[in-house]
């Protein structure tokens, strides 16, 4: 039987990677890096269709420098609108499934119980408008389609906070972390999990959650993965730091950020019947691989 054949924009990226690292056998996927297709050109896209005939598309690629996208609006406005509605398009006149990630940055943070699917965006930074603009984008131009909100990303390899941590507990003897945001570390592993579930349920359309389970501010996620990084060896047994809680405040960022952004998964669950686990047990896992790796 011929494979479902999946197309992943942003090969290089946190979730790019993990796509490809985790392909089930049962699909073909066909993974581009930036070079190989900016989603910004849309005779490009059109052009990597036609030669590939997908049947779904997912979109791994964005420009995800939160602080950045402050300064340089147009630039994120490209990539993260207007290489979205490219897609999107495409995906309509070819009709292709799409299935791209969004963020709980969408959100402004001032709730204080999960964030159901329906409810109202009000995005605070650069970054956080241009996810919620795709997302409207998406949702006139291809209805059907899919869009998974996530949070707090991290991949064994690429450059997240967890790696940032590790270095740093290894560098340091003291570190603040800020306390006062909180939300869902979620592991790349998580979201390509339900990704490839989605791409098989093929009535799937519209608005999914999908992290990790429970609630941390960056300080507890800080805290777990220097308990577990020295239970696990990635971090020196004799290491003696000292993690102070800090406040948004005591760490200014050009954007800003909300101070809770935890996303109700119950669509998921009850929809494709979905497990998640908690963050913690899946950072253990994490840093079992990575000692696997080592
Ligand atoms: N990271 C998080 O904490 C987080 C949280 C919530 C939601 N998300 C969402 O999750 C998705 C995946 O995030 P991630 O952490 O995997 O991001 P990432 O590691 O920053 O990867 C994004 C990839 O997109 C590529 N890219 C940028 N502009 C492009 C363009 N014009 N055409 C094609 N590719 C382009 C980048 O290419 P280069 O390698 O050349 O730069 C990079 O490989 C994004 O939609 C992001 O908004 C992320």
């Amino acid at each position: 039987m011929k494979k479902m054949k999946i197309l992943v924009t942003g090969k290089n990226g946190q979730l790019g990677r993990e796509l490809q690292g985790q392909c089930p056998t049962e699909f073909e996927l066909i993974a581009l890096s930036r070079e190989e297709l900016d989603i910004s050109d849309i005779d490009a896209v059109k052009d990597v269709v036609e030669r590939n005939h997908p049947d779904v598309i997912i979109n791994a690629a964005a420009f995800t420098n939160v602080d950045n996208a402050e300064g340089d609006q147009d630039a994120a406005f490209l990539v993260n609108v207007k290489g979205v509605e490219n897609l999107a398009l495409v995906c309509k006149k070819f009709s292709i499934r799409f299935i791209h990630i969004s963020t709980d940055y969408v959100f402004d943070g001032r709730k204080s119980s999960p964030y159901v699917v329906s409810d109202k965006v009000k995005p605070l930074s650069v970054y956080g408008a241009t996810k919620a603009e795709a997302e409207s984008v998406i949702s006139k131009v291809l209805p059907d389609a899919v869009i998974v909100r996530t949070s707090w990303v991290y991949s064994i390899h690429s450059h997240n906070f967890v790696n940032t941590m590790l270095r740093l507990m290894v560098e340091r003897d003291q570190l603040g972390v800020i306390a006062d945001q909180v939300g869902t570390p979620t592991w790349t592993g998580t979201i390509t999990r339900i990704l490839f579930d989605l791409v098989r349920n093929k009535s799937s359309k519209g608005i999914y959650h999908c992290t990790d389970l429970g609630v941390a501010s960056w300080y507890d996620f800080a805290l777990a993965i220097y308990e577990e990084g020295k239970a696990k060896g990635l971090l020196p047994a004799d290491k003696s730091l000292t993690i102070k809680a800090i406040t948004t405040q005591d760490y200014p960022a050009t954007a800003e950020r909300p101070a809770y952004s935890v996303l109700d998964k119950s669509r998921l669950m009850n929809e494709l019947g979905v497990d998640f686990k908690h963050w913690r047990e899946i950072l253990r896992h994490v840093f079992d691989i990575k000692v696997q790796q080592l």
